[in-house]
């Protein structure tokens, strides 16, 4: 009786009066409300900024979903996050405050992490050169504001990550597109980029970069650290997909250099759990102190219960084990909606199968109207991005980001049919 009319209450359907009891509420009058002030108090908008990105969106579970940016939980080390919880729960990290800079063991791990990769004759970094932060997109956001500044300039390729260029619009930076493809940015295009704009910072994604999966060779890793050294540039290294590697490994740039040229950022969102949103950056001299008096004043410390809970998967055996496991998987998906599209919808191109992350870059012929397409797909059941998200100025080419990390791989066949009927048609 208490807990329905307690419900009745929560509803708005039923008040009570003290000492007098419980009445049914008289129907609410329903007028619109008017918010028209606001439009002169909002003032002009910065649209991109305001509107969601398409692999943010929350799909009904009816849809084949192409879109999302996270991966399926099947890929996720469930057990462990959630043993991971239990302990943390139970620890001193539900009352405590970590320090700014994050727990001193999570940024030993970080950095042990990367000084693992680094090469001959180059310096491991140290726990103190890492920054915690909340996830990647805040780490971008400090990163631009401390290295760049309001109205400088920031090179990144083209395509890139529809968050970095959100990041850096929040951030007030100027976007300046380097083009970008299979092999990672032309040299000569960023060496003439630095020098005609004075931009002191790069963002890149040197391994299995959003959208186009390019993995840098040595030999490229090594030129754009050349140019970044003698323009004496950051290069703001975004290694997302650090974990999901397929038939190669990640080889991080920062492993190659110990001047204090290259900030590093890692994220254990998709790889540990989009539940556990936990990034290290990190950085050598004063860009990191720099970064971390941004972060500071931008949210000032990460909850240390997901930092001990972050360090806790990270340091069992187990999650060894299941990264050991990701790679299979990862290649049975990805092949499987290569195989498909090859098979069902031959007009679109793959200009190449990623070596890892999670991810397909896929280009439609030119005469698609892009927007109608991806309308039409999502009428049929099969939600895709349009590429036009990943282009920091005007897209170049009609490209769908598919992810082939989501929900039931069994029915990336029919997906790809649809793409291809529905190609057929346009
Ligand atoms: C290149 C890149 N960086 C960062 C992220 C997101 O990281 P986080 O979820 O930690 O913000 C993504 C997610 O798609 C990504 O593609």
């Amino acid at each position: 009786m208490q807990k329905a009319l307690r419900d009745l209450i929560s509803q708005g359907l039923v008040e009570t009066r003290t000492g007098v009891g419980a009445f049914v509420r008289a129907a609410p009058v329903i007028r619109p409300n008017d918010y028209g002030w606001q439009t002169a108090a909002l003032g002009s908008s910065n649209i991109s900024a305001a509107r969601p990105s398409t692999a943010l969106r929350t799909a009904p579970n009816d849809v084949i979903a192409l879109h999302a940016g996270y991966p399926d939980r099947e890929l996720l080390p469930e057990r462990l996050v959630r043993a991971a919880f239990g302990r943390a729960a139970r620890s001193d990290a539900t009352v405590g405050r970590p320090p700014a800079g994050g727990l001193p063991d999570l940024q030993a791990w970080f950095a042990t992490e990367l000084g693992s990769t680094a090469g001959a004759g180059v310096a491991a970094p140290s726990p103190r050169d890492v920054v915690i932060f909340p996830g990647s997109q805040s780490a971008l956001g400090a990163a631009f504001r401390a290295l760049v500044g309001v109205d400088g300039p920031l090179l990144v390729e083209s395509p890139t990550y529809w968050g970095a260029i959100l990041a850096a619009k929040q951030a007030g930076v100027q976007v300046v597109p380097v083009p970008s493809g299979a092999d990672g940015p032309d040299p000569a295009e960023l060496a003439r980029a630095f020098a005609v704009t004075g931009a002191r910072a790069f963002y890149a994604q040197p391994n299995f970069a959003n959208p186009t999966g390019a993995q840098w060779a040595p030999e490229q890793a090594d030129r754009v650290l050349d140019i970044a050294r003698r323009s004496g540039a950051f290069v703001i290294e975004d290694d997302w997909a650090h974990d999901f590697g397929i038939s190669a490994d990640a080889i991080p740039l920062a492993g190659r250099d110990d001047s204090g040229h290259v900030v590093y950022l890692r994220s254990l969102t998709k790889s540990v759990s989009a539940a556990v949103r936990v990034a290290g950056l990190i950085a050598r001299g004063p860009a990191r102190d720099r970064i971390l008096a941004s972060a500071e004043a931008e949210s000032m410390y990460v909850s240390g219960v997901l930092q001990a809970v972050a360090l806790d998967v990270v340091s069992q055996p187990a999650w060894r084990t299941h990264l050991r496991g990701l790679p299979r998987q990862l290649a049975a998906r990805r092949d499987l909606l290569v195989d498909a599209l090859r098979e069902h919808a031959p007009s679109a191109r793959l200009d190449s199968v990623p070596g890892g992350g999670l991810n397909l870059w896929l280009r439609l012929p030119d005469a698609v109207e892009l927007p109608r397409f991806v309308r039409d797909c999502e009428d049929a059941g099969v939600i895709v991005a349009a590429g036009d998200e990943w282009f920091p100025t005007e897209p170049t080419g009609n490209y769908l980001r598919l992810n082939y990390s989501g929900p039931n791989p069994g029915s990336f066949p029919e997906a790809a049919r649809t793409i291809g009927r529905l190609l057929d048609r346009h």
